[in-house]
């Protein structure tokens, strides 16, 4: 019997980049998948690239409507849930003078506003002995130039994961949050990058990073698939899966 078969799992921000990787191991282990993006052109390419184990729907996590309706989608086609991992999210850089009022809500509403209420619908159908995974970032702690609406929306997410795993822990359910670094995806997380941007960013991070190499997708999904399925006494928990970035390491 493969890894996950058998196993529900949903997925949001899972077109590209991290939440397709964690997609990808997923469906190889035989799991079923339903896996959302925003883009219309984004979900179609998944579609069509993933088969008929993944359910690729188009919802944008910062439309409360949105969420509504991929909490009944999933309650219709698979009921119980084993894993939902909390992906979706994006950056702006900008510095603290540049944000508008709009920008600043944009940020929250996918990063934090989309991530409690996709907890809130989808809770009540994950199994006893499945869990939640967030993806945060290595800037949900300490200061960056350019990322300090984008590092307080990750802390808050951090914090209310920390709320999600006391308040689900009667139930059986762990909750636990990955921390990446720099890792290659075609974004870096970073919304409106052209591609010679994107290309100095991670240029930056490799020198940035105490490892001297930014990670890669499948990389944060080993740590994704390893809290989810295999960390039977961890909750409230987060992982670095950064190259030794975050963890003060003085490598010079
Ligand atoms: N890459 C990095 O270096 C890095 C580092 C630290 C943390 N992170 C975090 O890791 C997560 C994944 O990052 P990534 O680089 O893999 O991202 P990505 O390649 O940009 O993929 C993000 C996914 O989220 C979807 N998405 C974006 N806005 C959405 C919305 N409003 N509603 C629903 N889906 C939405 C995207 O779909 P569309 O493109 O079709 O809209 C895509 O499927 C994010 O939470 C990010 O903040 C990334």
């Amino acid at each position: 019997m493969r890894e996950f078969e058998g196993k529900k799992a949903v997925i949001t921000g899972g077109t590209h980049g991290m939440g397709m990787a964690v997609a990808k191991s997923l469906l190889a282990g035989g799991a079923e998948v339903i896996l959302t993006g925003r883009s219309p052109e984004n979900v179609e390419k998944a579609r069509r690239e993933l088969g008929e184990r993944a359910h690729v729907i188009q919802s944008d996590v910062s439309l409360m409507a949105d969420i509504d309706a991929l909490g009944a989608y999933a309650a219709e086609r698979f009921g119980e849930i084993d894993f939902v991992h909390i992906n979706a999210g994006i950056a702006l850089l900008e510095p603290f003078m540049e944000v508008t009022e709009s920008s600043y809500d944009k940020t929250f509403d996918v990063n934090t506003k989309g991530a409690f209420f996709t907890v809130q619908r989808l809770a009540p159908l994950i199994r006893e002995g499945g869990s939640i995974i967030f993806t945060s970032s290595v800037a949900d702690e300490g200061g960056t130039p350019g990322m300090s609406v984008y590092g307080a929306s990750k802390a808050a997410l951090r914090s209310l994961a920390s709320g999600f795993a006391a308040e689900l822990l009667p139930r059986g359910v762990r909750v636990n949050v990955v921390r990446p670094g720099f890792i290659h995806t075609p974004t870096m997380g970073v919304a409106g990058f052209s591609e010679s941007e994107r290309a100095a960013f991670e240029e930056l991070g490799d020198q940035m990073t105490p490892m001297k190499r930014h990670g890669s997708p499948e990389e944060v999904a080993k740590a994704v698939l390893f809290l989810a399925f295999e960390a039977t006494f961890t909750t409230g928990a987060e992982l670095s899966v950064d190259g030794g970035l975050g963890q003060g390491l003085s490598v010079e």
